[in-house]
């Protein structure tokens, strides 16, 4: 219970023995003093709390008992201090007298509220609070009515998309360009779903219910009745600019057309047709069925209407969302190429592709951006006709090293795809340095991250100053819900505060000299610390 936070119905407390009684009426006082008096009718002993040694005695000296707990909650609660301290504390309310207990639990709840991770916590609460908020936008402005969706493309994406609105009771209509693919892509969402039923998380009606829901065509015709569309075919823009023209002629007045492009122009996409009030971007994020982030793509000429009905979707398909401009990546993907350029750079100047997802690890991110980029496969993007071994990536994609599906990329990986670090991997990098005379040194840990992490706190004040977010702490919502950003550091806005920005600016203008312009602070960075503006 302490280490979850989760709420326990009173009747559950009762029989834990949590509390003496529940009594039914709404005046707690009267039930206190009624069940007062009847200890003293039935003369029960009366022990206090303190006293009540035989709850805990049984287990006084039982360490495995701790670190079975500890081992359970591991990578739940990887490098959240909270979940650890609240053990610590059971276990000397167990092991050690009344008063002794108390006295450790005090210390331990003391440097908690003091701590960097409660106020990072407290941060979050109130920025996901905040996100919902547009400035321009009041609170009574008019919504659409979203009850039918399209979804262009049964992908990795599509599929995800569609499962969300499935989930929440709304039709789909996925139109894929061919029906083997479509049947491909419906097959993978029935299998998602008899995995979750398979875990118990969903009953098999359920699983019926929500295919029920899911309706498969193979020609955009289909999209003529639906409120809102949402295209995720390939990441290509003439592509796009074809589909968005075709449903311009094809959709409902008032339908909402939405894109899930990862990076490309909005605007540049609502120009083809007539109704560019009407387009938005709508970027999930994969697997799109689970992970809670929605960036919401305001374009130039989108509605407030449209805008807004896009937050109530969301609130409604249980996402988080942010609103954020138009510009290349947004916010999410274009912080992220930052630290992708410099982990590329760094692996070039002596770290290896492990040590720099080490530190990346241990600052709290679920995987470092080598792992992560094995996961999704190397050769995204990569072509075998142009590859040239101009990069790192050319030559381990030349070698058959295209990631964790061929069982090898940055690294190598076992049956259960559980990775190791190799020398091979080492040895290209190495000659790749060495063709090209780059001097390799020895790169610690917390260069690293400076390295890494500091150019996305410059990119995020990039970000505000050009308005393509509303405020710091949408940053930090984008980025922990995400990108895996560890809540108990904030979020890279509040972490950069907790460095201190003078120090993140000082940093940044050494790197500029010694290391290049990609460096050069943000104008915005360099006005926050002159003036000390709070930017929270
Ligand atoms: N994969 C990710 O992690 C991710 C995350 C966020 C956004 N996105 C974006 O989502 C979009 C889709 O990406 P994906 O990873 O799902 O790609 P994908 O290749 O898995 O799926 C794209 C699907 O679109 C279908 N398609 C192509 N042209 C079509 C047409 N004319 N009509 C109907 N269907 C068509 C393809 O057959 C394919 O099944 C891209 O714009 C991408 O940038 C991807």
């Amino acid at each position: 219970m302490v280490t979850s936070g989760e709420h326990v119905p009173a009747q559950q407390c009762l029989a834990m023995g949590l509390v003496d009684e529940l009594t039914e009426e709404n005046d707690l006082k009267n039930g206190a003093i009624t069940f007062a008096k009847k200890l003293v009718t039935e003369n029960r002993p009366l022990v206090k709390v303190r006293d009540a040694q035989d709850v805990v005695e049984k287990d006084r000296g039982n360490d495995k008992l701790f670190a079975d707990v500890r081992k359970s909650l591991a990578r739940k609660t990887r490098g959240f201090l909270a979940p650890e301290y609240n053990i610590q504390c059971i276990e000397a309310a167990v092991n050690l007298p009344f008063d002794e207990g108390i006295k450790v639990e005090g210390k331990l709840f003391m440097e908690l509220m003091m701590g960097n991770q409660s106020r990072a916590q407290q941060y979050l609460f109130f920025a996901q609070r905040q996100v919902n908020k547009i400035p321009d936008i009041e609170r009574d402005t008019e919504l659409k009515s979203v009850e039918s969706v399209g979804v262009i493309g049964a992908g990795t994406m599509g599929g995800g998309i569609s499962m969300n609105f499935a989930n929440a009771g709304i039709p789909v209509t996925i139109v894929e360009q061919s029906q083997e693919r479509l049947d491909k892509g419906l097959s993978i969402i029935r299998k998602n779903y008899e995995n979750t039923a398979a875990k118990g998380r969903i009953t098999v009606a359920q699983v019926e219910e929500r295919m029920g829901l899911i309706d498969g065509k193979t020609s955009l015709e289909d999209l003529n009745t639906q409120d809102l569309i949402i295209e995720a075919v390939f990441e290509n823009m003439d592509l796009k600019k074809e589909i968005f023209t075709k449903l311009d002629s094809i959709c409902k007045d008032g339908a909402i057309l939405a894109s899930n492009t990862s990076a490309l122009d909005v605007n540049e996409i609502a120009s083809v047709t007539n109704r560019p009030e009407d387009v938005i971007g709508l970027h999930f994020f994969s697997p799109a069925n689970i992970m809670k982030l929605l960036e919401i793509v305001r374009g130039d000429k989108t509605s407030k209407t449209v805008v807004a009905t896009s937050m109530a979707v969301a609130k409604r398909i249980q996402k988080i969302a942010a609103v954020v401009g138009v510009c290349p990546g947004f916010v999410g993907n274009r912080i992220l190429a930052q630290r992708q350029r410099e982990a590329n750079k760094l692996i070039l100047e002596g770290a290896l592709p492990w040590d720099i997802d080490d530190a990346l690890f241990d600052f709290g991110f679920p995987m470092g951006p080598f792992a992560m980029s094995d996961l999704a496969g190397l050769d995204i993007g990569w072509n075998k006709e142009t590859s040239n071994g101009e990069s790192i990536r050319d030559l381990l994609c030349e070698a058959g090293r295209l990631g964790q599906k061929s069982g090898k990329g940055f690294y190598v990986y076992d049956e259960n795809r559980n990775k190791s670090s190799d020398p091979e991997v080492e040895a290209i990098i190495k000659k790749f340095g060495e063709e090209r005379q780059v001097r390799m040194r020895d790169i610690n840990k917390e260069e690293i991250l400076e390295r890494c992490l500091y150019p996305m706190i410059n990119e995020g004040f990039k970000i505000l100053e050009e308005g393509m977010a509303i405020r710091a702490s949408d940053i930090d919502i984008v980025w922990t819900n995400g990108y895996g950003w560890p809540a108990y550091e904030g979020g890279p806005m509040f972490y950069g505060n907790t460095i201190g920005f003078d120090k993140i600016l000082f940093w940044l203008k050494k790197a500029e000299l010694e290391l290049g312009p990609e460096f050069k602070p943000s104008a915005y960075l360099e006005k926050v610390v002159a003036e000390e503006i709070n930017i929270f």
